[in-house]
Order: structure tokens, then sequence, then C-alpha cells
């Protein structure tokens, strides 16, 4: 990644502009009353469920702490993170993805068709992993997406999964709080998740000699329901802030992590809560490193707003779409041309 392509080269338009400061930047949520089983608090529990409603609502971004990940797991994942993105490429590509199994390794991300400046292992939750063979309608077959098998750094496959199920028990306890929020039952969004189409995935993101001309990541909303990111201590999250359209660093907190609504949230909840863009910017000395959750439901999930939510005055805002296909069909348009518009949800909007 030493030379600069000129694919790289990002436009005017996604050029750093104003960064707001730290002090101003997303909302920290203290989970801590969650895991108090011995007493029940309800008012505790009561005052958690606005604070997450009112981030949702104004931010779609929030960071949380005392979320009951065991820090140790994590020091471990992203010491194993860092072994293996240290690799030679060629290493690295012995566990490539492909346009059969889309996990394992890249270096090709694009987002709104430019390269990110950045490499990716992905690994999914679920182990095979049920898909629909092709986003074609009328085509009901299913084929099993499975993860790879990386030799180095030792053991690194057993150290993702056993993270993954600790990122797995915050998901649903943050599940279970939007959907409260939102006046809904607790478990609302379980059901959604029996067979889950999750995928976790490592970022590494190289120094950038042309940080002002490249981005990280460039910007998007994330697909899933939801999104539990972890950074390091090296900056470069942004977030759009909804009230003024600003790009707001995240400021980097090692004891919390960073939790975004995704798309599948807005059609649920018929755009009561809204999915925020963000994007990555690079640094020229320093190398950063993250990973995140994306929580994806099963396959054959018809995603439609809630019933609970919609009525004559407050219409469904979406047609049903079913999830698979929409996956599949994302997937396969990072093996397309650079300049195809990926699915999106508003593809699904009622207007
Ligand atoms: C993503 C993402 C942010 C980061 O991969 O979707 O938003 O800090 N990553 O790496
Ligand atoms: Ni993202």
């Amino acid at each position: 990644m030493g030379e600069i392509d000129p694919a790289f080269v990002q436009g005017q338009e996604h050029r750093r502009k104003l960064s707001i400061t730290e002090a101003q930047g997303i909302p920290e949520i203290d989970l801590s009353p969650l895991f108090h089983h011995q007493l029940p608090n309800p008012s505790a529990i009561e005052g958690l469920v606005k604070e997450i409603g009112s981030a949702c609502k104004e931010w779609g971004f929030f960071q949380v702490t005392n979320h009951g990940v065991p820090p140790s797991l994590r020091h471990k994942l992203d010491e194993a993170s860092r072994l293996f993105f240290a690799q030679s490429l060629e290493e690295k590509k012995k566990v490539a993805r492909d346009a059969i199994t889309p996990t394992g390794y890249h270096d090709t991300e694009h987002t709104k068709n430019v390269r990110d400046w950045k490499e990716v292992f992905d690994f999914l939750a679920k182990d095979p992993t049920l898909v629909p063979l092709n986003s074609d309608k009328n085509d009901s077959q299913v084929i099993q997406w499975s993860n790879p098998s990386p030799q180095y750094p030792p053991h690194f496959r057993d150290i993702i999964k056993e993270y993954i199920e600790e990122l797995e028990k915050l998901a649903y306890k943050l599940l279970e709080l939007i959907a409260l929020s939102l006046g809904v039952d607790a478990k609302r969004f379980e059901g959604f998740f029996e067979d889950q189409t999750s995928v976790f995935r490592l970022n590494h993101y190289p120094p950038c000699p042309y940080p002002h001309l490249a981005l990280g990541l460039g910007r998007h909303k994330d697909a899933g329901a939801l999104t539990i990111l972890s950074q390091d201590e090296v900056q470069g999250l942004e977030v759009l802030r909804k009230i003024d359209q600003e790009w707001v660093l995240v400021k980097p907190n090692p004891n919390a992590y960073i939790i975004n609504i995704g798309d599948l949230i807005q059609v649920w909840s018929n755009d009561v809560y809204e999915s925020v863009e963000h994007r990555v910017i690079v640094n020229s000395k320093k190398e950063r490193f993250s990973n995140l959750l994306g929580l994806f439901p099963s396959h054959f999930t018809e995603v439609k707003p809630l019933e609970e939510l919609i009525n004559e005055e407050n219409p469904s805002k979406y047609r049903a779409f079913n999830w698979g296909k929409f996956l599949v069909k994302r997937k396969s348009g990072n093996f397309k041309k650079k300049n195809e518009e990926n699915i999106q949800i508003y593809h699904y909007k009622i207007t």
C-alpha cells in the first residue's frame, strides 16, 4: 500500500472539513445497571432505556462503558489481529476472500466508488451461515458460507470465536434496550437472529502518506441491525452529526465500545431511528486497528417496519424485502464494476 493509487484519491467533497472537538462528541452510556442482577432496579433500567432512546434518535451513535465484555479477551483479540496483519501480503492472501466465500482477507474494499486505505479480515459469527444462492427472487436455493482457517497467529479462530460470543451477549442486551425505548416488547428483535448472518470484521488502516487525499473508509452507513465497534487509541472515526451535518471525531476510549444503529433498525422502527453516515480518516504516521461485529438477521427474515409502530396516521415507509437476497446482492456488488451502486434500503422506500 506504499504508493498512492489514483483510485484512492478522494474528491473535494470527501476532504476533511471542520472537525468538532471531542468534548461535543457522541453520547456515552454506562451500562452497569444491566449487571446488577441481585437487585434489579427498575428505575435504573428505565433511565438507561431513556438514554439509549435519545442517543439513537439524536445521534444514531453512542459509546457504552461497563458493557460486560472481559478486557482480557479484548486484549487477546487485539494482539492476534496485529500479528495477523503484520504478516506478508502473500501469507495473508492464503486466506483471501473470493466470489464463493466472501469471508477472509481482502484489501480492495470500495465505498462510494473509491478505494479505501485499509485491509480487512472477515469472519462469520455462525459457521456455516446459510444464505440464498443468489439475489434472484424466484430462486429459493440456499447455500452455506463458512470461515477460512488462518494458520497464524496460533488459535486465531478460537480467539475470534470466543470474543464474538461476548460481543453477541452485549448486542442482545442493546437490542432489548432499543426495543424498550421504541415501546415494543424487550425480546421483539431476538427472533430475527435465530439463524444469524452476522459478520465480524478486523480492520487495519496502514499509515497513509497522503492523508488529505485519501480516506481509510469512505462515508457509508452500516447495513445490519446494529454495529459494535472497538477502535484502538489512534483516532480516525468520524460521525456525521444529525443536527448540523458536521463530521465529529469519536474520541478513543479503550474501555468503551462504539455502537451505531444500522439500516435494519431504521426500517424496523419506521424511521424513528436512522442509521447515520460515518467514515474513517487516515493518519500519515500511525497505523490504526479496529474491529466490529455487524449484527445481521437470518437470511429468511422479511424486513419491514414493526406492526406495533405503524397505523393509519403513521403508515409504513418501506416495502418488505428479504434480508438474504439483500445481503447477497450487496456482497456480489463487491466483485462488480466500481461504478455500479450497491443495493440500499432507500430502494424499498415508499414515496
Ligand atoms: C466499518 C466502519 C469504522 C472504523 O467498517 O463499517 O465503520 O473505525 N469502521 O474502523
Ligand atoms: Ni461502518
